[in-house]
């Protein structure tokens, strides 16, 4: 079965953002038409800037929340990929009214446009933070907690937007719930920058990272390459393969099925590696990545601080429901994966 997106008008929005800048770059080698919508609140020129003489590359400078700029973005279009957000817990604390606007909002503009445009299927970043305070370890889809950020809470309305829209008006929805995303091209500037690019900058520059708390809390970083790979195979498997593999698997674990009529699709997927690190060890492998470019950087100490507000201590996806259905085979773990991280970030930082 086809893996891989070809030949196809795809959407990507915030396309000029650390995921979805990768989306286009694979998309674009795979002979698609990439059109990318984005405002750059977040997002740079310089991320895509190698695609921009190609005629294949189109960029519409907008905003999700502009109805007729996600009507502009999907004419014609085959898939999008749904990747324009305020990302970050810690921002839609300081300001939730505008995370929500563009989470929410937006999502709902993009979906409805999308819907009306008649896609062949609406994949969109979804997010582990929608756990909330669930102990339940490894997360698997259908058991949630409380949201603890206002982050968290628009991600978890948009599935339920995704699903109800699905319902409504039959577009094919599939939610990939990401956790800790990292690679090429992820800010390591601002304050609220992820934690690993940030920690690169910081070691690259001889200072000492500060690590939230006692550096036991854990995560489930996943490389940039495994997520491509969640996107190209939530917008290609066909509808059929996924409706049956579903009734295999949720006869196998006495879940109810999500899809009422059991016609049209619109499920959520862990996006992960399936395995957890901690900080401590994360910061560990970074300088030993590092060290080998710069030997000092072995010297450099670690510092703690008090733990961040709206912060879970561990996170780890169960990734069964992705292979089961999707065929999801990542094939990057984390110590893959910051081996060729930590090499671009030496190219492009130091
Ligand atoms: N990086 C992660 O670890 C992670 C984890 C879970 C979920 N996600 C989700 O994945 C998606 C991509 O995240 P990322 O890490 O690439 O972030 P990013 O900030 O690098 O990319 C987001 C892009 O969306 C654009 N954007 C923001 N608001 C917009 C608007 N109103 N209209 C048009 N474009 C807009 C930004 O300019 C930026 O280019 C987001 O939806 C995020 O919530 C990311």
């Amino acid at each position: 079965m086809n893996r891989i997106i070809t030949n196809s008008k795809v959407v990507v929005t915030g396309g000029a953002g650390f995921i979805g800048s990768n989306l286009c770059e694979v998309l674009l080698k795979q002979n698609n038409d990439v059109t990318c919508l984005d405002n750059f609140s977040t997002g740079f020129t310089h991320n895509i800037e190698a695609f921009l003489s190609n005629p294949k590359f189109k960029i519409i400078e907008g905003d999700i929340r502009n109805y007729k700029d996600c009507q502009k973005a999907v004419e014609g279009a085959d898939y999008v990929l749904h990747q324009a957000a305020l990302g970050s817990v810690p921002r839609s604390i300081v300001d939730p009214m505008t995370a929500t606007d563009v989470n929410i909002g937006g999502f709902v503009k993009m979906l409805h446009a999308a819907a009306q445009a008649k896609v062949k299927r609406f994949v969109y970043a979804a997010s582990s933070s929608t756990y909330g305070d669930s102990i339940n370890l490894p997360k698997v889809e259908h058991i949630i907690g409380n949201a603890l950020s206002p982050y968290a809470i628009t991600k978890y309305v948009d599935e339920l937007y995704a699903k109800n829209f699905s319902d409504l008006y039959g577009i094919e929805t599939i939610g990939l719930r990401y956790f800790n995303v990292f690679g090429r091209r992820q800010d390591p500037n601002g304050a609220y920058a992820a934690v690993i690019p940030k920690f690169v900058q910081t070691l690259i520059k001889h200072e000492s990272p500060l690590i939230n708390g006692d550096g036991s809390f854990s995560r489930d970083f996943t490389y940039i390459d495994n997520v491509i790979q969640a996107n190209q195979l939530a917008a290609i498997t066909p509808t059929e393969v996924l409706l049956e593999r579903m009734k295999g698997y949720n006869a196998t674990r006495g879940i109810a099925s999500n899809n009422s009529d059991d016609k049209s699709i619109s499920e959520v997927f862990n996006v992960a590696f399936g395995e957890r690190t901690n900080l401590n060890e994360l910061v560990q492998i970074l300088i030993d990545n590092l060290s080998k470019f710069d030997a000092e950087i072995a010297n450099i100490q670690i510092q703690h601080g008090p733990n961040r507000a709206g912060d879970i201590p561990h996170s780890l996806a169960s990734i069964e429901k992705g292979k089961t259905l999707l065929g999801y085979e990542p094939g990057y773990s984390i110590r893959k994966g910051l081996e060729e991280a930590t090499e671009w970030y030496w190219e492009n930082l130091k």
